[in-house]
């Protein structure tokens, strides 16, 4: 429930992962060049996206910005395609910059989406700055308090804090009422401040924080709760922006790509959580990671149950040092190149249909 697809040629090599990576419905992020701001945008996007994986559910999320007006959130909710609208505050990550920079400014378009029922999805940290004592480290504890007042104020608006990093995170979307969730993403029930310093291609935002944030993410999926649930943000990159090469200026671009191995990074994540002490093998129960990677993120938003089932299995397969588009123009390395990784098989498809054949042996 939080993926970036991007456009192009590298579109179709992400598409292309959902299905083998063991998922039939995603949330897809609007952080485009130029950002998806109006229905027509989203609508259209959708066509494309459905052309490459006719199979797939695509949920379309709107940007934020002063185009998105009450009028807009109508016409999204009519559209059938929009889900979300996705705030990013102005310069956090990768195409923020039309971000927000008031969020009272858009008071009136949360009233209209609590009314339409659409979903608001926080990209929850503060910009780093100085003055206010804010690096990448405190960032999204820092922007909590803004969580709080929006739920405050719009008490029956679904809000999701996005790609949640922290125990404040954790306990935040706790102490709000059913109408707040939080997604988890898989790289961040892996990786830790030690990661992503050595790493450029485990480099996204929200940075992975400590030991302990890690293990409280890892317990919040085998907690169950329900409110909490799988949102990848798998990012690709081309491989040279990650390298700092793309624009010349040495800088790597955020985003962790996992798309075709979601389902099953999580899965091992918490048998690594065994390994390491975090919880017993007998306090793991099937319903709450099933919950976490299906269940609870279509029940919250308001999505029928899949019929689709996957099987994950241990076969030896390690996940690819990279990626290629078909004409090897794009390149993408994916998180935990080269590491031991599940098989995806699919058991059976949402439209009822039993099969037994793998579809990523890659
Ligand atoms: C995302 C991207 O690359 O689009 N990057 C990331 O590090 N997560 C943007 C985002 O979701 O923040
Ligand atoms: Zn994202």
């Amino acid at each position: 429930m939080h993926v970036h697809l991007r456009q192009g040629a590298m579109m179709a090599l992400a598409t292309a992962q959902i299905e083998a990576g063991g998922t039939d419905t995603v949330l897809v992020m609007p952080n485009l060049s130029p950002p998806i701001t109006s229905v027509a945008q989203a609508v259209a996007y959708h066509a494309a996206l459905q052309r490459l994986a006719p199979a797939v559910t695509f949920l379309m999320s709107l940007y934020l910005h002063p185009t998105v007006t009450p009028a807009v959130i109508a016409e999204a909710r009519a559209s059938g395609v929009v889900h979300g609208v996705k705030l990013y505050p102005a310069g956090v990550t990768t195409n923020s910059a039309a971000g927000v920079l008031d969020v009272a400014a858009y008071h009136a378009v949360f009233a209209a989406m609590q009314e339409h029922d659409l979903v608001l999805n926080l990209h929850g940290e503060m910009p780093s700055t100085a003055a206010g004592a804010i690096t990448v480290l405190n960032a999204e504890a820092a922007f909590l308090p803004q969580l709080r007042a929006l739920h405050a104020a719009f008490p029956r608006l679904r809000i999701v804090l996005e790609h949640v990093s922290t125990r404040q995170g954790l306990d935040a979307v706790r102490r709000c009422g059913p109408t707040v969730a939080g997604t988890i993403t898989a790289h961040h029930l892996w990786a830790t401040i030690e990661d992503w310093c050595g790493d450029v291609f485990a480099y996204c935002k929200p940075v992975p924080k400590t030991a302990e944030d890690r293990a409280a993410l890892v317990r919040a999926v085998v907690a169950g709760g329900g409110n909490f649930f799988f949102g990848s943000d798998s990012a690709p990159h081309p491989i040279q922006a990650k390298r700092g090469g793309a624009d010349g200026r040495g800088a790597t671009a955020a985003g962790a790509f996992t798309q075709p191995y979601g389902p099953a990074l999580v899965v091992q994540a918490v048998a690594e959580g065994v390994r390491n002490g975090w919880f017993a093998a007998d306090d793991v129960r099937l319903e709450a990671v099933d919950g976490f990677l299906g269940r609870f993120g279509r029940s919250f938003y308001k999505l029928p149950e899949s019929e689709g089932r996957i099987r994950l299995e241990r076969k030896g397969e390690r996940i690819v040092d990279s990626l290629k588009s078909g004409d090897g123009a794009v390149e993408v390395v994916p998180f935990r190149r080269g590491e031991e990784v599940m098989s995806v098989h699919w058991v059976a498809r949402r439209d009822g249909r039993t099969e037994d054949v793998t579809v990523a042996e890659s």
